[in-house]
């Protein structure tokens, strides 16, 4: 089931998981995940943050607490268009300052989201106007950018879908935002985010994962239909590998760029938190039999979280289609590797680095656990602080990213797009980009791009745990 028995090292979660997990039964009603319909007609939203109670777990259960935007969780899928112009007006009615950062959208520094670096925070009862026009097509989300571990951790996020002028051939599209939470017995989201000791490892991970916000035990399926599948992982810490029981997904899409098509290595497609991947599955399975979805990505703790009901009919189609895989490009601009400077991004700190919980090293301010060459900055960012390095507008760049900790750290750069280039050394096959990249721990993983993009940008982890205990930067684009 959904509720996991997880995880980190310090073992009371089972008492968390004991109550939730009666609510297994109350889930065999199948859920089609994929039943909000767009918020909006792709030009222009509100976005209204503020307190809501939503039913995440079984009818038997209280509703959860949370924050959200327009009073669901997750917040509204917002479907906008490539190239038109969008404007997003957010409300804030939060009692904390608040902003709403566009992940993955390469867009103009000032909207960027990021409080005391691109925009004062909005107060309480303020709004912003956010405006832009996204150049690419993917799969994007939105999020706080302000108090962010707890305004995330209490819910405040949602998919932001660019689509394609021509999408490819499918039979239908399903949007699976995936997030992680810590409930109580009465599915209350747990007190006691940025635990020191945690927040030095793996992060707050949870003990129950929602499908678009909620608990999911079925989604039907048909044989023979093609389906293209937006996987987003919301999560604030936990990293995902799904496995599709009986199926074999074929990855179109990394992180709101294309990619080659291919199949995931041994099967799994790894998401690490903020990630996203485009899929496309091929309904194969038997009619009137299930599959299951698993999540095995800690050891030990591997759990189902979803299954995929086939309905008794017959197959579709006698063959799986064969309309073409590959996305159309998008107009991301390809980095020099001949010209590009070098910069070295080191991951430093965390539980068995010495630096630990909060030990302290050169330049670190209080509780940091991390830091990158040396340096801390922690919260949402520390106005004042020296960006990493400054590069003239328009230089390609090489990010060399060398994870010196016994841990695992989705890095996230703003503003740009990056080409993975290769990880410890050996190229990465399937021509993946994207705003995201994930590296195991002692990794080396090389990225490009071309600092196109003038202004501040932040360069973090998005376990929003490590972001706010000092695994974060800025890279100015001059
Ligand atoms: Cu999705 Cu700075 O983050
Ligand atoms: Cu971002
Ligand atoms: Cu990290």
């Amino acid at each position: 089931m959904p509720l996991i028995s997880s995880s980190s090292a310090l073992g009371r979660r089972q008492f968390l998981q004991a109550g939730v997990a009666c609510t297994v039964a109350a889930l065999s009603r199948p859920v089609l995940a994929d039943e909000k319909a767009p918020a909006d007609d792709g030009l222009t939203t509100t976005l209204h943050a503020g307190n809501a109670q939503v039913r995440m777990v079984g009818e038997e259960y209280p509703k959860t607490e949370v924050w959200a935007y327009n009073g669901i969780e997750p917040g509204p899928v917002l479907r906008i268009r490539q190239g038109t112009p969008f404007r997003a007006t957010v409300e804030n009615g939060l009692a904390e300052g608040t902003t709403v950062h566009w992940h993955g959208i390469r867009l103009p520094n000032a909207m960027d989201g990021v409080p005391d670096l691109t925009q004062k925070s909005i107060a309480p009862g303020g709004r912003f106007e956010y405006a832009f026009t996204p150049p690419d097509a993917g799969t994007f989300w939105y999020h706080s950018h302000d108090d962010s571990l707890i305004q995330m951790g209490r819910g405040l996020a949602g998919a932001l879908i660019v689509g394609e002028a021509e999408p490819p051939q499918v039979d239908r599209e399903l949007l699976w935002t995936i997030q992680d939470w810590r409930l109580s017995r009465d599915a209350q989201i747990a007190p006691g985010f940025n635990n020191r000791m945690e927040a030095a490892m793996d992060g707050r991970v949870g003990n129950t994962a929602t499908i678009n916000g909620r608990v999911t035990g079925t989604v039907r399926v048909r044989a023979g239909e093609r389906i293209r599948l937006r996987l987003l992982n919301a999560a604030i810490a936990r990293i995902m590998a799904l496995r599709f029981e009986g199926h074999r997904p074929v990855i179109i899409a990394l992180n709101g760029q294309p990619c080659e098509p291919h199949e995931p290595n041994d099967g799994r497609i790894l998401l690490g938190p903020a990630m996203r991947a485009d899929v496309m599955l091929d309904m194969q399975g038997e009619p009137g039999r299930s599959y299951r979805v698993i999540d095995d990505f800690y050891d030990r703790l591997a759990y189902t979280l979803v299954r995929l009901e086939y309905d008794k009919a017959a197959p579709t189609r006698p063959h799986p289609s064969d309309a073409p895989l590959r996305l159309p490009p998008n107009p991301v601009p390809r980095p020099d590797l001949k010209t590009a400077s070098v910069h070295e991004v080191q991951l430093q700190g965390g539980m068995m680095s010495g630096m630990g919980m909060g030990g302290g090293m050169m330049g670190m301010g209080g509780n940091a656990a991390w830091a990158i060459n040396g340096q801390s900055m922690t919260g949402d960012g520390s106005p004042g602080m020296p960006p990493l390095f400054e590069i003239a507008r328009g230089r390609s760049c090489i990010l060399d990213m060398r994870n010196d900790t016994a841990w695992w750290h989705p890095m996230h750069l703003h503003g740009h797009s990056f080409q993975v280039l290769d990880r410890d050394g050996k190229p990465e096959p399937h021509d993946v980009w994207g705003d995201t990249v994930l590296l195991r721990p002692r990794e080396r993983v090389r990225v490009a791009f071309v600092a196109d993009n003038p202004g501040d940008w932040m360069l973090h982890c998005h376990v929003m745990e490590h972001q706010v205990g000092g695994l974060m930067t800025i890279i100015r684009v001059a």
